[in-house]
């Protein structure tokens, strides 16, 4: 992976930021007869192949929504299972993670996952913090109205509540204006997801299954967003 950005019109199209809603897991394993922890095993390493193409392509942001804030309703092992992923992910991928000048970082309330798994998110934050390349954010125990009101009580205790008031204070404040969010699975919805983030991001919604996405599928939606024409309400 290059610290060096892509030149604009390059692999990355002169996109700075992309978002992913990685749903499908369960879809996958089922039309497989295999167990759900299954596709979310295979979920991950949708993300590892997803995550070096992004750097590759020049990148300054990914962002994967991992775990959302709704997603405490689903049964106990299949929470659990994801949890050990997320243990697991960190353990097998923090140095090359590292090693590529990628900064790590958590948006949602991390603060609410097991000790361990916490243990092992600040450890992974603080050897990544002085990166200087693609930012990898990770929404765990993401949603977007928890994250909102969050932001609005903070700008709110410093003075007039606005617009910019509130984007300084969302968990995104530090990452480039989204661009462009993608949602696998064929489910049209945000499920909660970057909702203000979203206000001007180009949007794609695609069949593939999260498992089956790889560094096709983001050359993809990057060419393919190349062709829209963004007017932020001008003319
Ligand atoms: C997305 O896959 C992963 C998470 C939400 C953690 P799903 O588990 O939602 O898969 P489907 O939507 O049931 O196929
Ligand atoms: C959104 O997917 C959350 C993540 C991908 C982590 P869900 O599968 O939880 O969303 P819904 O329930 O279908 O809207
Ligand atoms: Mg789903």
């Amino acid at each position: 992976m290059s610290a060096v950005p892509a030149p604009k019109g390059g692999a990355c199209h002169g996109v700075r930021h992309v978002a992913i809603i990685m749903d499908g897991n369960g879809r996958w394993a089922k039309k497989r007869h295999l167990p759900r922890a299954l596709g979310h095993q295979r979920g991950v390493e949708a993300v590892r192949r997803v995550v070096r193409a992004a750097g590759e392509m020049g990148l300054e942001a990914i962002t994967l929504y991992a775990f959302s804030t709704e997603n405490w309703r689903r049964p106990e092992d299949e929470i659990s299972a994801l949890m050990g992923l997320l243990k697991r992910f960190i353990l097998s991928d923090l140095d090359e993670i590292a090693g590529n000048n990628v900064r790590l970082k958590i948006i949602g309330d991390h603060s609410a996952f097991a000790p361990d798994v916490v243990g092992l998110i600040e450890n992974a934050l603080a050897r990544t913090a002085g990166n200087t390349g693609m930012a990898l954010a990770i929404a765990l125990n993401y949603g977007s109205q928890d994250e909102i009101a969050r932001a609005a009580a903070k700008a709110a205790a410093k003075g007039p509540i606005t617009p910019e008031a509130i984007s300084a204070e969302l968990d995104t404040a530090d990452l480039p204006p989204l661009d462009l969010l993608i949602r696998t699975s064929g489910e049209v919805r945000l499920s909660n997801f970057l909702l203000w983030q979203a206000a001007y991001a180009e949007m794609q919604f695609t069949d593939v299954l999260w498992p089956d996405f790889g560094p096709e599928q983001l050359e993809d939606a990057l060419a393919e967003f190349a062709t829209r024409e963004r007017r932020f309400g001008g003319r």
